[in-house]
């Protein structure tokens, strides 16, 4: 798939209006768990140790948003108890129109390796709903691997995980 240079970069104050309109996009809805809605305004510049808030662009466009979390550390404790060393991303792209292009399996990539930039992570964590199928499919064919299915408040999701060592054996790509 051809497309412009994706760069991954921190959100800005300057995001807030682009995040809001994408919250309102079926697809992210439909993606989304009871407990994910954030106020922009107030939580893109609040600094929380172990979370990044990062956006997906090419060629300077905005296209998708990512959260990067240490779930051992991030002041929600969404994950409960949780060993040290570990990551989680949530994804989304923000318009339908870009949907299927290519452009999350780009940004995946880079979040990856964003993600174990620092030797000490071991793995990778991503807990979509049960019901979002396209997503299992996308994650898989990443080289995330199922490992369970486990209640997040109300929302029914799996849990797939990437070690180190399946990054390594699924080509860093
Ligand atoms: C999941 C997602 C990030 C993938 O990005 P993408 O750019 O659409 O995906 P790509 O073009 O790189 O790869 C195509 C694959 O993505 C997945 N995909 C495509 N459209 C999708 C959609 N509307 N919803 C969920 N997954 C989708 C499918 O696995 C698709 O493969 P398929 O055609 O064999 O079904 C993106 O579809 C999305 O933002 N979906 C809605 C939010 C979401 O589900 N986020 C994950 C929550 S855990």
């Amino acid at each position: 798939m051809v497309f412009g240079l994706m760069k991954l970069r921190t959100a800005t104050l300057d995001d807030v209006p682009t995040l809001q309109s994408w919250d309102r996009e079926v697809h992210v809805i439909d993606a989304s768990g009871d407990d994910d809605i954030y106020d922009w305004a107030v939580e893109v510049p609040r600094i929380v140790d172990g979370r990044e808030f990062l956006i997906a662009e090419i060629d300077g466009r905005p296209i998708g948003m990512l959260q990067i979390i240490d779930p051992a550390r991030e002041e929600s404790h969404y994950w409960g108890d949780i060993a040290p060393d570990l990551r989680a991303i949530d994804i989304w792209i923000g318009d339908a129109a870009d949907l299927g292009r290519g452009y999350g399996t780009e940004m995946m990539r880079l979040a990856i390796e964003h993600c174990f930039a620092p030797p000490e992570v071991t793995a990778i964590l991503i807990d979509p709903l049960v019901r979002n199928t396209r997503a299992h499919r996308f994650y898989e064919r990443m080289g995330f691997r199922r490992i369970e299915q486990r209640m997040f408040g109300a929302d029914d999701c799996y849990v797939f995980r990437m070690d180190r060592a399946d990054w390594i054996a699924h080509g860093k790509g």
